[in-house]
């Protein structure tokens, strides 16, 4: 990879000791590194070794005239790539929901446009908490990307989550976080979530879809520098960053709002868990349970919901079209079925009988079924790590021609 510039920012977390082991791994991988310390963090690992393997001052105090002469916070903000900022602590990542900029830190973090990488670090209780989580929720819902924290023994002694990632996990992250804008000019059309089909004016049928996959590439597409609009069925996930949101309930609703979008977009991905019956009928009042005699069953009768993946690709042209299949046995059979009925570029697998992917969790273990037979196994990876590589397989089908 081209060498980028990375500025890291370090908070007044156990962890920072690990800081100067980052510095070096990112200048392994050829970037150019640069230090901001809060003051805090100074308590917990000495400028002087950061600014011995990084080369470079090490910056940490915001109204230093010194410091400030040839490069200050605005500077620093403007100068780098992407902003690492590990560890972050509950402090500083509360700071950062609320655009606090009282220190050096949290001034270029509310300067900045280049995008920005987050390794929360912290005790498991502190993670956990409502507000923390609240937090992170924010920063997601801008744009922000993070990286852990693990799981395991803690400094303050707890077991959980909370561990602050190795520092090659962050390398890693911070390399797709730097990935060029190869989708600039191109309109994203992606579909995620589940749908609700009404019975009456209170009650629906539903499925478990949480929407976290196609939320995840949905950004991952706006990050590439795509236009990107996300149909969102039945979700309680914020909108990513820069990406147009149309929500919508039903699978009718969802069909028609395919097709209001369908002309513009060059690459669809159909990530949502549409329904495919709905009732018959959806009576715009409440059933009463006195309408029925004491003890008597309710049948519902169902309908089928239109194929949306079948319609769109018979109306494919040079479009890129992928559909998602969600299994619980025979996964990679089911999967061929469907590509071969639908005539989708590429299938998206997952076995929903596996408890720690697929639904409602943050990762996701997914096999890559093709047209031509071949099918890739991923390994299990957080959905933006998937949403990361489908965008990268669509790139060289796309670059090929093939789609
Ligand atoms: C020994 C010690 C270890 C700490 N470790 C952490 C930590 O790992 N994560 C965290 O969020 N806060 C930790 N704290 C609390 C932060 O240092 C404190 O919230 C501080 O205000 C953070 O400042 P900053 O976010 O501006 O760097 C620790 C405090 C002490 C005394």
């Amino acid at each position: 990879m081209e060498s980028r510039r990375i500025l890291l920012a370090i908070s007044g977390g156990i962890a920072a000791y690990k800081a100067p082991e980052l510095v070096r791994t990112l200048r392994r991988a050829g970037h150019e590194v640069r230090c901001a310390m809060t003051p805090e963090a100074a308590r917990f690992v000495s400028s002087l070794a950061l600014q011995a393997v990084s080369g470079e001052t090490v910056r940490s105090d915001l109204f230093d005239a010194g410091e400030e002469g040839e490069i200050d916070h605005i500077g620093l903000a403007d100068w780098a790539d992407l902003i690492v900022v590990a560890p972050c602590t509950a402090n500083l990542l509360a700071k950062m929901a609320h655009g606090l900029a009282d220190d050096l830190v949290t001034a270029v973090l509310l300067a900045t446009k280049a995008p920005v990488l987050v390794a929360p670090a912290m005790n498991v209780n502190m993670w956990s908490h409502p507000a923390t989580q609240t937090n992170l929720e924010i920063l997601r819902g801008r744009g922000i990307r993070f990286v852990g924290p693990d799981s395991g023994e803690l400094a303050c002694g707890w077991e959980g989550l909370g561990r602050m990632s190795d520092p090659g996990v962050i390398a890693e992250a911070a390399a797709i976080e730097l990935v060029p804008e190869t989708l600039a000019g191109q309109v994203v059309l992606v579909t995620a979530g589940g749908t609700a089909e009404p019975i009456d004016a209170v009650r629906s049928v539903t499925n478990r879809s949480s929407g976290k996959m196609g939320f995840a590439i949905a950004s991952e597409a706006a990050r590439r520098g795509a236009d990107v609009v996300l149909i969102a069925g039945v979700t309680s996930l914020e909108t990513p960053h820069g990406v147009r949101r149309v929500d919508v309930q039903s699978a009718l609703e969802m069909r028609d709002a395919v097709f209001a979008e369908f002309e513009a977009a060059s690459i669809v991905v159909k990530a949502a868990a549409v329904a495919d019956f709905r009732p018959i009928e959806a009576s715009d009042r409440k059933i009463k349970k006195e309408q029925l005699d004491e003890g008597a069953s309710m049948t519902l009768e169902l309908v089928q919901n239109p194929d949306i993946l079948q319609e769109i690709c018979s109306r494919k042209e040079n479009r890129t079209i992928v559909g998602f299949a969600a299994e619980s046995h025979d996964v990679v059979a089911a999967a061929q079925r469907k590509l071969a009925r639908k005539g989708c570029d590429l299938i998206v697998a997952n076995d929903i009988s596996r408890a720690d992917a697929g639904f409602e969790v943050d990762e996701n273990a997914v096999l890559f079924v093709w047209p031509s037979g071949e099918v890739e196994e991923l390994p299990l990876l957080p959905k933006t790590g998937v949403a990361a590589q489908l965008f990268d397989r669509i790139g060289k089908l796309r670059d090929s021609g093939d789609s």
